[in-house]
């Protein structure tokens, strides 16, 4: 049947649909992309790095395939790279040895700690380049918690006292923006106010708000060095994957003592978490896409059981489709290039 002859069903097709026929806008390419509602650009991209000492090449992280340690050095030749593909931002990531590490996490207070001096490095090398780190002392415990411990509690407002001190030495190194990942109390009201009297009043805070318990931080904890380390788990700090009510709760409150962006993580599993965040709040809301959602994808496609290509793209997309000003993804320098 030619395309002229009118099918039988045709009538009645358009009786229902009132003439309406959604797959037109569908036909090709072109107009695919000229109706697209929502993509991600290179523009939404935060590429975290992992630092190592010493020097020489990077060195694969075993359960995040494509993922590397790199030295100092590496990591400012990382940045470079990021810088021309045209990431905006790197975030650092420190790899502590066991016999670094201990109850305190004392190196995260060091001036001259490996995060410090790959922030310096990325910014001698590549002064363009916007630089994030973490605020947390789960890279130099040797308990591997994000906050002290006494008695097998977490103290909170001891470790805000740490936290702030960690945030004016790595803003003092050069740092931009600072990320709160260790979920206690308080910790936002009392780094920017640390962040101020010390005359770091263009530092940023991007705080983790909603930072959930999830079993996907586990590759990234090996990639760290936190993984043997860390006795128990996080549950009385980071937040059960059942509620979002208490997600708003964490991310006004977060908002309210100063936090400049937020965040969600993990990504993928907690979209709705976003959505709900970005629409409540219209405050620049990012994404995780953690360690775990990196290595399901990258070892599906090592099996051949899914492109990995399109699947790391339509998992980018979908953290921008649900909102998300940006993300930070392991998958970032791939992304960038395959945009270019
Ligand atoms: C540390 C921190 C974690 C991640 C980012 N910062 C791990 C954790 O909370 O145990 C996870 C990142 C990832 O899985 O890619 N506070």
């Amino acid at each position: 049947m030619s395309p002229r002859e009118t099918p039988p069903l045709s009538a009645a097709i358009d009786r229902a649909t009132g003439g309406t026929r959604l797959r037109r806008l569908r036909q090709s390419d072109w107009i695919r992309r000229l109706v697209r509602e929502t993509d991600v650009t290179t523009n939404d991209l935060i590429w975290p790095i992992f630092v190592r000492d010493g020097d020489g090449e990077p060195e694969p992280v075993a359960s995040m395939p494509g993922v590397f340690r790199r030295s100092v050095n590496g990591c400012a030749e990382a940045a470079r790279e990021a810088y021309d593909l045209g990431i905006p931002v790197v975030a650092l990531f420190p790899f502590t040895q066991t016999a670094q590490r201990d109850e305190t996490g004392s190196q995260a207070l060091d001036p001259s700690n490996l995060v410090c001096r790959a922030v310096r490095a990325i910014k001698a090398a590549v002064p363009e380049i916007g630089v994030l780190c973490d605020v947390a002392l789960d890279p130099y415990t040797s308990h591997g918690h994000d906050g002290l411990v006494k008695d097998g509690r977490i103290l909170n407002d001891e470790t805000v006292e740490l936290l702030c001190r960690q945030a004016l030495v790595q803003a003092e190194a050069g740092c931009d923006i600072l990320g709160p990942s260790d979920m206690m109390d308080g910790r936002v009201a009392c780094i920017r106010s640390a962040l101020d009297g010390a005359g770091f009043r263009d530092t940023m805070i991007m705080s983790y708000a909603a930072k959930y318990a999830s079993a996907y931080y586990g590759p990234f904890r090996d990639a760290v060095g936190s993984s043997g380390a860390l006795k128990g788990d996080k549950r009385t700090y980071q937040m059960d994957m059942g509620n979002t009510d208490e997600a708003l709760r964490e991310a006004r409150q977060d908002i309210a003592e100063g936090a400049d962006m937020i965040m969600v993580k993990p990504g993928m599993p907690y979209l709705d978490i976003l959505t709900r965040l970005v629409d409540e709040f219209a405050m620049p809301t990012f994404a995780y896409q953690t360690s775990g959602e990196y290595s399901v994808i990258m070892a599906a496609a090592q099996n051949g059981w899914i492109d990995g290509d399109r699947a790391m793209m339509e998992s980018l997309r979908a953290f921008k489709r649900a909102g998300a000003a940006g993300i930070l993804s392991y998958f970032s320098p791939r992304v960038a290039t395959l945009l270019r």
